[in-house]
């Protein structure tokens, strides 16, 4: 086995960690990832300076129509912010732990909480397509753990704690901002299936047994890598539409963009309030 300071994972995320502070030395408070759709939420970031996935060395690329692949650094009201304009997805052929290293080197750029948002089916039958869920917990075992592997010592704990893994603190002030804005948000888990196919009806009542009320194919295992870094972590899943079997209708990415698209500006604002609420919390 190698010393851990030899871990490839971990000298790749120096060599980002380097190339990222050759171009910039910005110090985020807060890290937000934007799910699909939701990458026009750059248009309420001051931005300072953007990175290309494809410039960091090692870095996985994001392969989705909607998912650009940057990280921009810039404020939202004052606030500095790195946001990640496209995310990696296990089901692009990346293995767990690649698509947790942009997560990764958010906490090494210093960030002391993350922001995760996705689009996301919704399995809890009250729900409609456009609701905003705040994620209170999530099943992340239907996909690897992105701490598989030796133990990356300089980043967190063999066994990191997850019984907050989404902050409740944090979790209050997204909800009081929500109350603030006259928007109404829903509450509930996040399941993460490995994609790229949807789910199949009998795969959603499973997981609503299990305790799920909205599914994805991202969230899970980045919230995992974050907290184990000892990141606060936050999450918001736009409905984008219900689960498989819910409906009598086929699935599709078009009604996924079509309905992101629509609810993005009450999002963005959403989201900009809650970001610069939650990284004061944190400071
Ligand atoms: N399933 C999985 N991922 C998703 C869905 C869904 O129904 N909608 C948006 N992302």
């Amino acid at each position: 086995m190698c010393a851990i300071n030899d871990h490839p994972l971990y000298l790749q995320l120096t060599q980002c960690l380097q190339t990222v502070r050759r171009i910039t030395n910005f110090q985020p408070e807060i890290g937000v990832v934007l799910g699909s759709g939701l990458g026009g939420f750059a248009q309420s970031m001051e931005i300072e300076t953007a990175v290309s996935y494809a410039d960091l060395p090692n870095f996985p690329v994001s392969t989705v129509d909607g998912h650009q692949g940057r990280f921009l650094f810039g404020y939202v009201q004052g606030i500095p912010v790195v946001a990640m304009q496209g995310r990696v997805h296990y089901y692009e052929g990346y293995d767990v732990q690649q698509t947790a290293m942009p997560i990764r080197l958010i906490g090494l750029l210093g960030a002391k909480s993350l922001l995760l948002t996705n689009a996301a089916g919704g399995i809890n039958t009250q729900f409609r397509p456009g609701d905003m869920m705040v994620i209170t917990d999530q099943i992340g075992v239907f996909v690897p753990s992105p701490l598989r592997g030796p133990n990356i010592e300089p980043l967190g704990p063999r066994f990191p704690d997850m019984s907050q893994i989404y902050d409740r603190s944090l979790r209050q002030t997204i909800l009081q901002q929500g109350d603030k804005l006259g928007i109404s948000l829903r509450q509930g888990v996040y399941v993460q299936f490995p994609g790229p196919a949807f789910e199949t009806p009998q795969e959603i009542k499973m997981a609503r047994i299990l305790g799920a009320d909205a599914v994805g194919m991202s969230t899970a295992c980045e919230a995992i890598a974050a907290r184990h870094m000892g990141m606060r972590v936050a999450g918001i899943s736009l409905i984008t539409n219900m689960a498989a079997g819910i409906l009598d209708q086929p699935l599709s990415h078009t009604e996924v963009n079509e309905t992101a698209a629509q609810a993005e500006p009450v999002f963005c604002r959403l989201l900009s309030h809650a970001l610069t609420a939650c990284a004061r919390q944190s400071m």
